[in-house]
């Protein structure tokens, strides 16, 4: 039967897709006139895709994708560059900076824990009542990107925080996945006709603008974090110092790019959301809450903070943060790819020029792989001693929030560490119940904004005795 993107189900064109896989198998094509997309379903060929052939699939699309060329300064960002000399090198020196975020340097330390008390302190703050933990949560992990970037906190009042904010709005209303303005992808000439994503677009790039120019003035205005002959560990003076190397092919463009989408949006909208849809399935899972406290008291206690170092000592909480990652699938159809050359993926042939979409939900949620998909079971990835299971597992295997392969998360250490932090930190001090307004948190039913996410809802955060 022909099947085309217009009968795709908008907001959540995952899900349709999932269907499709059951009549068409899990490598099959829908046409858009004369593009031709390939989507992929099940791990063999996901896996196939992205790391035995991950550099046939390196690529990224330009063709129908004049949204995306708009708001990445015609795609000069690490997502959308081509995988070229330009891309690793960006790549690596945010991953350099990233790794250094996480590993040992006590300053930034001491500022991420700094942020957790205010996560806590906030919680606490609501007194018992109910409240919606969204803001609290938004707060946090951006103030994670803004040290990385610029060695520095934010309070939510303050302008460049707004800005950020009404930016990711701006680009649910552009930009939902195969959704409302999909047609200017297509269509790029109905920008002289009044288009009203065209306008909401023209916003995005004046905000982009802002945010960059506040950012820029910050990281020139004296270093908060540093003290004499300290190493500059702000990723802002890294990606400047590579655009002042000689020769270096770097532009201001790259580097406005890189920092507005591929970190601060990147960055903020995946963790924050996975984030808030724990404290709403928590919430809901009495069982799991309470595995997870007996664990934080056993290993932790109430007398000090959380550490990464914990982190090996804490398998159910680890177990919670995988199958954390699985349920929600917030990026469920990962980012799209192009296929350099005609390649065969099992047993089929996706012609070179195809943009390749990824159905990491349908993996995630196959029901001839998981048993109970829709149930939240932390249990899945422990074995019968109660450790985790190891990295080779089914269960771990057909887990691939981040993608793999070449084109692999930038943020994935970055986003998991997070993760580990507050969960622990929110379950040794609370308990979490539901508050006067809920929300699904199924998968099925989450809403498509930039990444999957659940309606609003609210939580009561009941302080917990000491232990
Ligand atoms: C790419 C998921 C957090 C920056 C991706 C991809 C996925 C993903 C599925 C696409 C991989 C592919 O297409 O093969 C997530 C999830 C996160 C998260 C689930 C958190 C729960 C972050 C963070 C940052 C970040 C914290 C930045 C600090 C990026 C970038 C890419 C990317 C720049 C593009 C990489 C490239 O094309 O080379 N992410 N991400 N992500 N992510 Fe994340």
């Amino acid at each position: 039967m022909f099947r085309n993107l217009f009968q795709v189900r908008r907001e959540r064109p995952e899900l349709t897709f999932s269907e499709w896989t059951k009549d068409l198998g899990p490598v099959f094509s829908v046409k858009l006139f004369h593009s031709q997309f390939v989507v992929l379903s099940s791990f063999e060929a996901i896996y196939e895709a992205l790391v035995t052939k991950g550099n046939s699939f390196s690529g990224k699309p330009t063709k129908n994708a004049f949204r995306a060329e708009v708001m990445t300064d015609q795609f000069s960002n690490i997502t959308r560059l081509q995988a070229n000399q330009t891309w690793k090198k960006l790549r690596l020196i945010c991953h350099k900076k990233i790794k250094m975020y996480d590993t040992g340097m006590k300053r930034i330390e001491a500022i991420s824990m700094n942020m957790i008390q205010f996560l806590v302190e906030e919680f606490k703050g609501a007194n018992q009542t109910s409240f919606n933990p969204k803001d609290v949560i938004y707060n946090t992990v951006m103030n994670t990107i803004m040290t990385l970037l610029l060695g520095k906190t934010f309070s939510k009042d303050e302008e460049l925080f707004e800005k950020v904010m009404e930016f990711e709005q701006a680009l649910i209303r552009a930009s939902a996945p195969s959704g409302r303005g999909a047609e200017l992808d297509v269509f790029p000439w109905l920008r002289f006709f009044g288009n009203k994503t065209y306008k909401t677009l023209n916003r995005l790039v004046e905000l982009r603008n802002q945010i960059w120019e506040m950012m820029t003035e910050e990281a020139s205005r004296g270093d908060l974090l540093l003290k004499e002959g300290e190493e500059d560990v702000r990723l802002m003076s890294a990606l400047r110092d590579a655009l002042s190397e000689e020769g270096s092919e770097l532009t201001e463009k790259h580097l406005r790019s890189v920092i507005t989408t591929d970190i601060v949006l990147a960055g903020t909208a995946t963790t924050s959301n996975s984030l808030y849809l724990f404290l709403n399935i928590i919430s809901r899972h009495r069982a799991v809450q309470m595995k997870l406290q007996e664990e934080v008291d056993r290993i932790i206690g109430s007398d000090r903070t959380v550490c990464l170092t914990d982190k090996g000592d804490m398998p159910y909480t680890q177990a919670t943060q995988l199958e954390l990652l699985r349920y929600s699938s917030v990026v469920p159809l990962a980012l799209p790819h192009t296929s350099l050359e005609d390649t065969i993926i099992q047993g089929k042939t996706v012609p070179a020029g195809s943009t390749v979409l990824l159905n990491l939900y349908h993996m995630h949620h196959d029901e001839d792989f998981w048993e109970n998909p829709f149930e939240f079971q932390p249990e899945r990835f422990l074995g019968d001693d109660g450790g985790l299971v190891s990295a080779s597992h089914p269960n771990r295997r057909h887990l691939m929030p981040f993608g793999a392969g070449p084109r692999v998360c930038l943020g994935e250490a970055l986003a998991k560490s997070r993760l580990f932090l507050v969960i622990a930190s929110v379950m040794q001090k609370f308990d979490i119940l539901s508050g006067e307004v809920l929300a699904p948190c199924d998968p099925r039913l989450l809403e498509h904004g930039v990444v999957l996410s659940s309606a609003p809802f609210q939580i009561i955060a009941k302080e917990r005795v000491s232990q």
